[in-house]
């Protein structure tokens, strides 16, 4: 039997339009030094305008920095719009279908797929969004809507001629559950993530056990524990609580805790490998 693969945790933080070029770079340099735990991937996703100067504020930490939106289209005719191109040197990662975004801008799986292969042409690594309103929930269509969500998303990529990205990340994030206060059980984000392997697996990703996946939706430093005690689970997107130092400093804490755990799993001390 194949031992399943050690994922990484990651948190994430999406800081949607918050923060100036004035105070952006201080932010993350106090984020950072707060944050500074073994064995967590930690991500900072500015708004655009601050991308630079948070890149020069991170410089050496170890913190990586992603934007929160690409277009999906190569360049062209899109006033106010940011391409993937533009990003290199400013971000090596890129939030993509946001919920804000599919709700405010209209963007759908089609829109979604293609910014996944905007982000592959251009080392960007992907944190695919998923997940269900709160009527879909209450009606008892959570789980077919984010399947629905993926493969729709999966279908545009092979009209494409495109696979998945490899270093893809998908953030399972219950809408009604974003900057609510409210949050999903730990137990069904669990139940999500494997939904969302599965799907990954019968629609061709050839390593869908690897695929991490974190959970969003008002996540703080007194909630991330239920999620993070999932193994299914493998980190977070912040929103609201990513702008506090202390905030981050409690939920990569606990995250340092689960990515110790596993790499006791992975390298033999609990057996896993
Ligand atoms: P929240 O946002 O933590 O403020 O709920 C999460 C997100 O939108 O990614």
């Amino acid at each position: 039997m194949t031992a399943s693969p050690v994922r990484p945790v990651i948190i994430a933080a999406n800081w949607k339009m918050n923060t100036t070029p004035a105070g952006a770079g201080g932010l993350a340099a106090d984020i950072a030094a707060a944050t500074n735990i073994p064995g967590v991937i930690r991500v900072i996703c500015p708004p655009f305008v601050c991308l630079e100067v948070v890149g020069r504020a991170l410089a050496g930490s170890g913190v990586a920095i992603g934007a929160q939106n690409v277009h999906a289209e190569q360049a062209g005719a899109y006033t106010g719009e940011i391409a993937a191109a533009m990003l290199a040197g400013l971000a090596s990662w890129c939030i993509v279908g946001h919920s804000e975004r599919r709700r405010d801008q209209g963007e759908d799986d089609i829109q979604v797929a293609r910014k996944l292969a905007r982000c592959a042409e251009h080392g960007l690594r992907p944190i695919l969004c998923v997940g269900e309103q709160l009527a879909d929930r209450q009606a008892g269509r959570a789980e077919a809507t984010v399947r629905r969500q993926l493969e729709q998303t999966v279908a545009e990529l092979r009209r494409l001629g495109q696979a998945l990205p490899a270093d893809l990340v998908v953030a399972y994030e219950p809408v009604w559950a974003i900057g609510t206060g409210l949050t999903a059980r730990g137990s069904d984000a669990s139940a999500m993530a494997r939904l969302i392997r599965k799907t990954l697996g019968a629609a061709g990703s050839a390593t869908p056990g690897a695929v991490p996946v974190l959970y969003g939706g008002s996540v703080t430093s007194s909630t991330i524990g239920e999620f993070l005690a999932e193994p299914e689970l493998d980190g977070a997107l912040v929103g609201g609580a990513s702008l506090k130092v202390e905030e981050m400093a409690g939920i990569v804490a606990r995250a340092g805790m689960t990515a110790a755990g596993r790499d006791a799993v992975g390298s033999g001390g609990g057996g896993g490998r």
